[in-house]
């Protein structure tokens, strides 16, 4: 055990860390779980206004596990990667009806939860209950390659391996609860990705990556990734008297559960093509623009996607699946993925600065 690191580590928290965080008031298994899921693959500053509003909502993991999945996919609109709000509503009804609304204390219990792996059951329990349990998010696994001077690309089985062992090394029995905060947070405001600001590091005496220095060589980089393949999708936003026609997207696949627009993807057909399949004519159709192109980047893939507008003249709904015509100054009461949001929030821009309706 290396007591050392986390003894300095805690001492630089008192005075350096963050203590006002909004899911350190009130401490609750369940608090800090949403908090460790919101901040998965996002940051401190973008999760505390989803934060905020999803507490306000669902105060208890009761209130959640009750709820209809649209208005939790409704809340995370906008914060991307909704695979984590599924299975945080999936987790929440499994703790409300196996565990008696309790979640689980221990590292299997809460790893039977979905969404819920080794790193993220630790914070929980070192964060709530002060259990001395080991975590190693993106953050830590960079201050420990630097200060244990670790090889190889942190995505790699072998250096992931080598950063675990370190990190239940420096683990403390007493006051886990500190320095998990503490690791997370030199993380995240000392030990940046770029730039990382040594001078005020506590370990400018004993990391292994500074003193040799060559900060910048650690962690080692990925080999770069090959490029994610491009895909074109023409979006269409049907219009009438300022509503819009949406359809869920199914829960497998990207932005399940979701409401979105149709969209022709892939070169599946012209806009015109589409609209004639659907049983639309020309006496339908008042207007329709075609709006400029944006790039959205996925994980794994980058759509091109184009906004066409069409308005109206009739509440006409496309021949087969089931349709519904949202109200656009309502759209905030569906979970909405960020580039339609976007489209949307042009449109009722363009309307309120022309004073008349879409
Ligand atoms: N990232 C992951 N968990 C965190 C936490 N509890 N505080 C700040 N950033 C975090």
């Amino acid at each position: 055990m290396n007591t050392s690191f986390a003894k300095q580590l805690i001492h630089w928290h008192l005075k350096h860390g963050r203590h006002d965080l909004p899911w350190q008031k009130n401490k609750t298994a369940y608090r800090v779980y949403v908090s460790e899921i919101m901040l998965q693959q996002t940051q401190v500053s973008t999760v505390i206004p989803y934060y905020e509003r999803f507490m306000a909502t669902f105060p208890s993991v009761k209130s959640l596990a009750l709820a209809p999945l649209d208005e939790v996919l409704a809340l995370w609109s906008g914060l991307g990667y909704y695979g984590r709000a599924r299975r945080l509503h999936a987790a929440a009804q499994q703790v409300h009806q196996q565990c008696r609304g309790r979640f689980p204390k221990t590292m299997e219990g809460l790893m039977a939860l979905p969404g819920i792996g080794p790193s993220t059951a630790a914070a929980v329990l070192s964060l709530t209950y002060n259990q001395s349990e080991t975590i190693l998010d993106g953050n830590v696994k960079r201050v420990l390659a630097r200060y244990h001077a670790v090889p190889g690309p942190v995505e790699s089985t072998s250096t992931r391996n080598i950063l675990w062992e370190y990190a239940k090394k420096n683990t403390p029995k007493e006051d886990a609860q500190i320095y998990t905060q503490a690791i997370m947070d030199l993380g995240a405001t000392c030990c940046t990705r770029t730039q990382p600001n040594c001078t005020v590091c506590p370990f400018q005496n004993n990391c292994q990556a500074y003193l040799l220095n060559s900060i910048d060589d650690f962690p080692e980089r990925a080999p770069p990734k090959k490029k994610n393949p491009e895909h074109q999708w023409e979006l269409i936003f049907l219009i009438h008297d300022n509503h819009i026609l949406m359809q869920q997207r199914p829960l497998s696949g990207i932005w399940g559960g979701l409401w979105h627009p149709p969209q022709i993807e892939d070169g599946e057909g012209s806009l015109h093509d589409w609209l004639r399949l659907h049983g639309y004519t020309k006496k339908d159709l008042s207007k329709q623009i075609k709006e400029k192109s944006f790039r959205h980047l996925l994980s794994h893939k980058t759509l091109i996607m184009t906004p066409h507008i069409v308005l109206l003249s009739q509440a006409k709904k496309p021949k087969g699946h089931a349709w519904k015509w949202v109200s656009l100054p309502d759209w905030q009461e569906y979970g909405i993925a960020k580039p339609v949001e976007r489209v949307i929030k042009q449109l009722l821009h363009q309307s309120i600065n022309t004073r008349r309706p879409i």
